[in-house]
């Protein structure tokens, strides 16, 4: 199994995700300001796996802290808390899973450090756990909407790689192929950071799924061949609406799938549902450096000195979206979560 974010006895492991396809390596971590530089520079990546890195990230710090008494380590945990969370606007799960380390250490007020540290530990593997059940349950449920030798495009990666494991839209489409009803999977390459073609593609070489990558632009002349069943995709933050942020390229594609009559689903976990935003205009849409579009890779493919506009996602309006699925069903508009 695919795991992006593993406990080993007393480190945090991470399959660097800045190295793949080229290599497959995991990188140790003890401390939360390297979990926290990792998450910045997307060496782990995608909602799920984000909240979930983070939340180990605040067992480290318990781990670090020197502190002797209760407060004092409440202290260093919430510095620890602050500069998580301060790594990524967009992906709701992060907050969802400090919040719930911070909720975890307020209901142990007045125990041992000793006692804290344990707990947070075991309440990280929780979520890591909770993850990976809600994305098996995730993909049962959207294998249904599935239609034989279906050919499904998806954008990003929202695979086992961006989750604790299996994955959201990437877990449908592997409990689909289980049945045997996936005929192909267009493969969209997510310029800039290309997720889909290192990291979707590289998941579905390793799982023998068939698929074919694309350029993004590809996806429009795709659908109008009629070449495309349905759409799936994940979700960074879902508002109380049901408008979803994805990364950028999602909402082109929706559009897209709409003026086709082509399906797009979402799938996601309840953590990635934001019920205090009444809709995407409230989300915060990270901007990431412009060097990331100036360059394929590490090939640079604009004047140095061009202005650059990079914004990570875009917020699908909920108008264009059939349904989402999570681990608790199916929901079709209005959505009422
Ligand atoms: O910038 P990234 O790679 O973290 O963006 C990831 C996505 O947009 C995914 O589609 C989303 O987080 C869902 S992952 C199950």
């Amino acid at each position: 199994m695919i795991a992006p974010v593993r406990w080993a006895g007393d480190r945090l492991l991470l399959l660097d995700q800045r190295e793949l396809p080229v290599r497959e390596i995991e990188r140790p971590y003890t401390r939360w300001e390297d979990v926290a530089d990792a998450i910045r520079t997307l060496a782990v990546r995608g909602a799920p796996a984000i909240g979930v890195a983070a939340a180990f990230g605040v067992a480290l710090a318990a781990r670090e802290s020197r502190a002797t008494t209760f407060a004092d380590l409440e202290a260093d945990l919430a510095v620890a808390i602050k500069g998580l969370a301060a790594t990524r606007p967009t992906a709701v799960n992060l907050f969802w899973a400090l919040d719930r380390m911070r909720r975890t250490v307020e209901a142990l007020r007045g125990s041992s450090v000793d006692a804290v540290r344990t707990r947070l530990l075991a309440e990280a593997q929780a979520i890591l756990d909770e993850d990976l059940a809600a994305n098996r349950a995730i993909g049962e449920h959207g294998a249904g909407l599935v239609p034989e030798r279906a050919r499904v495009l998806t954008h990003c990666n929202a695979g086992a790689l961006a989750t604790a494991g299996f994955g959201t839209a990437l877990g449908v489409i592997r409990a689909a192929h289980a049945k045997g009803k996936v005929a192909l999977v267009w493969v969209d390459e997510t310029r800039p950071v290309m997720q889909g073609s290192r990291l979707t593609a590289w998941e579905c070489v390793r799982e023998g799924i068939p698929h074919r990558l694309i350029a993004d632009v590809a996806a429009g002349s795709l659908m109008a061949r009629g070449e495309v069943d349905m759409v799936v995709t994940g979700a960074d933050r879902i508002a109380a609406n049901g408008d979803t942020a994805n990364k950028i390229g999602t909402y082109s594609v929706a559009v897209l799938a709409k003026h086709h009559g082509v399906p797009f689903y979402v799938a996601a976990p309840f953590s990635t549902i934001d019920p205090s935003l009444p809709s995407g205009a409230a989300i915060p849409i990270e901007e990431r450096d412009g060097a990331e579009v100036r360059r394929v890779g590490s090939q640079q493919t604009a004047p140095e000195s061009s202005p650059v506009f990079n914004p990570a996602f875009d917020v699908t309006p909920a108008s264009l979206i059939a349904a989402i699925i999570t681990e608790r069903g199916v929901f079709r508009p209005p959505y009422r979560f």
